[in-house]
C-alpha cells in the first residue's frame, strides 16, 4: 500500500522510484547503450524490454524467462514495477540463472493475442525456450516472494538430504521445515511433493531416501514430517500406499500444522487464519495490557491440541486495533475476557452460557459442546429503539423482526442495509417516499433493518441492500424483490401483492464483507 502510494507520489513529482525505477513514459529514450549489435535487447532497471522482434531471441538465450505484460496506464503495473526490479536484483546478486522481462501489451497486440493476455499485469514464466504453454504467475506481489517463486522453479524446490547433519542444518535454520521420506525417489509421490514445494513459498522443504534417516525418525514407510520449533515440535503425515500422496490433503495438513496452537489476530496473521480453511474458529478476547488476562492464554493453549485441524484457536487483543472484530461479534471491550466460537462456513456464532471462568477444562468443554450441536448459536441484535414505529419507515432490529415481519395481518416490505453501503444510501429517498405514500394503509408496513448489527433466525442476508416482502397470511411467505429500486416499481410491486416480472437489478448488491480475507495475488485491470 505504502509502496504503491509512494510510487504514485514520485510519479506525480516526476522523480524516480525507490529502487531507481525510471518513470519517463517513453520506452526508447531509456534504452541503455548496449555493447554492439542491433540484436541486443534493451534493459530498464534490470528488466529486459521485449517486443515481438526480440521475444524469440530472448527465449533462446534465457532458459528461465519471466515476462510481465504491462500497460503504460495500468496502476497495478506501476505498483508492481519496483518490486519486480528488486526481485531481478535479488536474483542477479545470487547469480540465479533466471531473467526477468517485460512487454508493453497495448504496443504488442500480436504477443498479447498469442499468449491470451486479458488483463494487466499478466506474468508468464517460460522454461527451456519453450514458447508453448508458459506457466502463469499467480504468486506474491512483493520482491522477495517473486524471487522465491522463481528460485523454486529454476533450482530444486526441496533440498535433497543425505544424512543427519543435513537434516539438522535445515531444522536449525528454519522455524518450520517439511521433510519427505520416500523409499523410491523416482516415484510419483516425490513428484507431487516437489510440485507442492514449488508453490508453498513460506515453508522450507527437504527430502530423502536414506534408510538411516527413516530409522532415526522411527519411520517404516513413506512419510512427510513437519518439524517446528514450537508447540508439539513435529507432526507426521503418513503417505497412503494405495492412493498415493494427495496434494490437497498434504497441503491442508501443512497449513494446519505449521500454525501455532494459538494465533494472535492481527493484520499479518489474518490472511493465514482464513487461508487455513479450518471450519471453526475459537476466539479468546483478552485485554493484553492486563496480567490476569495474559495468564489465561496458558489455559487456552492447553485446551487446543485435541482440536488441531478442527478448531483454530485465536486470541484477540481488545486493547489493540480490533474494533471490527468486536463489532462483528457484537462485543464490547469491557466484556473481555470471553470466548466466542464461529463456524466460518455458516457464520453461526456461539457464546458460552453463564459466567464460567476460563480454564483449560471449560474451554475444551465449550468446544466439545458446540461441535456436538449442544449450544444454540446466538444472533446479534440491537435494542429496540423506543421510537421504532414512529417514523414512516419503521426500524426493525433482531429482537422485533419476527413479530413485525411475520405479522399475519400485515404486508411488510423490508430493506436490509449496511450503514456504509452506497447503493443503500442511493435508494433511501425512494424508500422514504414509499413509506410516506403508504403511511395511511393499515395493512402495509415499510421497514428497514441494519443487517450488520442484527441477525435473523429465519435467513441470513448476503448482500446490501436486500429487499424482502413478507405478505400477510399464516404461511410465513418471503418474496425477494429484485427489480428496479424506484418509487414507481416499488409501488407496482406492493399494489400487486408482491408480483412483478423479475428483472436483474440496475445496480448489483454489494456482497457481505467477511472479517478480512486479503489474498496475496493482486487484482488485475481489465483490458
Ligand atoms: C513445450 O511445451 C509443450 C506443453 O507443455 C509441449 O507439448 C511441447 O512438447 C514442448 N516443446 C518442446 C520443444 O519442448
Ligand atoms: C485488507 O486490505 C484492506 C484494503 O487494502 C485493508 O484496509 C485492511 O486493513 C486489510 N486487512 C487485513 C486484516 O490485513
Ligand atoms: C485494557 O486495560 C487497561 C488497563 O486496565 C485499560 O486502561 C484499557 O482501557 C483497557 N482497554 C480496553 C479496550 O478496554
Amino acid at each position: 500500500m505504502d509502496d504503491r502510494l509512494l510510487t504514485v507520489l514520485l510519479l506525480l513529482l516526476g522523480v524516480s522510484g525507490p529502487w531507481g525505477q525510471g518513470q519517463e513514459p517513453e520506452g526508447p529514450s531509456e534504452v541503455l547503450p548496449e555493447e554492439s549489435s542491433g540484436e541486443e535487447v534493451p534493459k530498464e532497471d534490470g528488466i529486459l524490454v521485449l517486443s515481438h522482434h526480440t521475444l524469440s531471441l530472448a527465449l533462446q538465450e534465457h532458459p528461465a524467462l519471466m515476462v510481465e505484460f504491462y500497460a503504460p496506464w495500468c496502476g497495478h503495473c506501476k505498483a508492481l514495477a519496483p518490486e519486480y526490479s528488486k526481485a531481478a536484483a535479488l536474483l542477479a546478486a545470487e547469480s540465479a540463472s533466471v531473467t526477468l522481462a517485460k512487454v508493453d501489451g497495448p504496443a504488442e497486440p500480436e504477443l498479447t493475442k498469442e499468449f491470451g493476455v486479458v488483463g494487466y499485469p499478466t506474468l508468464k514464466f517460460f522454461q527451456n525456450g519453450n514458447r508453448t504453454n508458459p506457466e502463469e504467475y499467480t504468486g506474491p506481489q512483493k520482491a522477495e516472494g517473486i524471487a522465491e517463486w522463481l528460485r523454486r522453479r529454476v533450482g530444486p524446490s526441496a533440498k535433497r538430504l543425505e544424512d543427519e547433519e543435513d537434516v539438522q542444518a535445515l531444522t536449525d535454520k528454519w522455524e518450520v521445515v517439511v521433510i519427505g521420506f520416500f523409499q523410491d525417489l523416482q516415484g510419483e509421490d516425490v513428484a507431487t511433493f516437489l510440485a507442492l514445494a514449488r508453490d508453498a513459498l513460506d515453508i522450507t522443504f527437504g527430502f530423502t531416501d536414506q534408510p538411516q534417516l527413516f530409522q532415526k525418525f522411527g519411520l517404516t514407510k513413506d512419510t512427510v514430517i513437519l518439524f517446528k520449533k514450537f508447540d508439539e515440535g513435529r507432526a507426521d503425515f503418513p503417505v497412503d500406499k494405495d492412493t498415493g500422496l494427495d496434494l490437497g490433503d498434504l497441503s491442508r495438513f501443512l497449513v494446519t500444522h505449521s500454525m501455532h496452537l494459538v494465533t494472535e489476530f492481527n493484520s499479518q496473521t489474518s490472511p493465514k487464519i482464513f487461508a487455513a480453511k479450518i471450519l471453526n474458529h475459537l476466539l479468546l478476547f483478552v485485554n493484553k495490557t492486563l496480567a490476569q488476562h495474559r495468564e489465561l492464554l496458558t489455559d487456552f493453549r492447553e485446551a487446543a491440541p485435541p482440536f488441531r485441524g478442527q478448531v483454530l484457536f485465536v486470541m484477540v487483543d481488545v486493547a489493540a486495533d480490533n474494533d471490527h472484530v468486536l463489532n462483528y461479534f457484537g462485543l464490547k471491550a469491557e466484556e473481555a475476557p470471553t470466548l466466542r466460537l464461529i463456524n466460518v462456513e455458516t457464520t453461526k456464532k456461539y457464546a458460552p452460557t453463564g459466567l464460567v471462568p476460563i480454564t483449560a477444562a471449560s474451554v475444551a468443554a465449550f468446544c466439545q459442546a458446540v461441535l456436538h450441536g449442544q449450544v444454540k448459536p446466538y444472533l446479534l441484535s440491537q435494542e429496540i429503539p423506543p421510537d421504532w414505529d414512529e417514523r414512516p419507515v419503521k426500524t426493525l432490529v433482531g429482537k422485533n423482526f419476527e413479530q413485525v415481519a411475520f405479522d399475519e395481518t400485515k404486508n411488510v416490505f423490508v430493506k436490509f442495509y449496511a450503514p456504509w453501503c452506497s447503493h443503500c444510501k442511493e435508494m433511501a429517498p425512494a424508500w422514504e417516499a414509499l413509506a410516506e405514500k403508504y403511511r395511511d394503509r393499515e395493512d402495509i408496513v415499510i421497514a428497514e433493518l441494519d443487517a450488520t448489527a442484527n441477525e435473523l433466525e429465519a435467513f441470513s442476508v448476503h448482500g446490501y441492500p436486500t429487499l424482502k416482502f413478507f405478505p400477510a397470511g399464516p404461511d410465513r411467505k418471503v418474496i425477494e424483490y429484485k427489480s428496479t429500486r424506484d418509487l414507481e416499481t416499488f409501488s407496482k410491486f406492493l399494489d400487486s401483492g408482491g408480483n412483478l416480472p423479475e428483472e436483474e437489478p440496475k445496480e448489483p448488491a454489494i456482497s457481505t464483507p467477511e472479517i478480512q480475507d486479503n489474498s496475496t495475488v493482486g487484482p488485475k485491470e481489465e483490458l
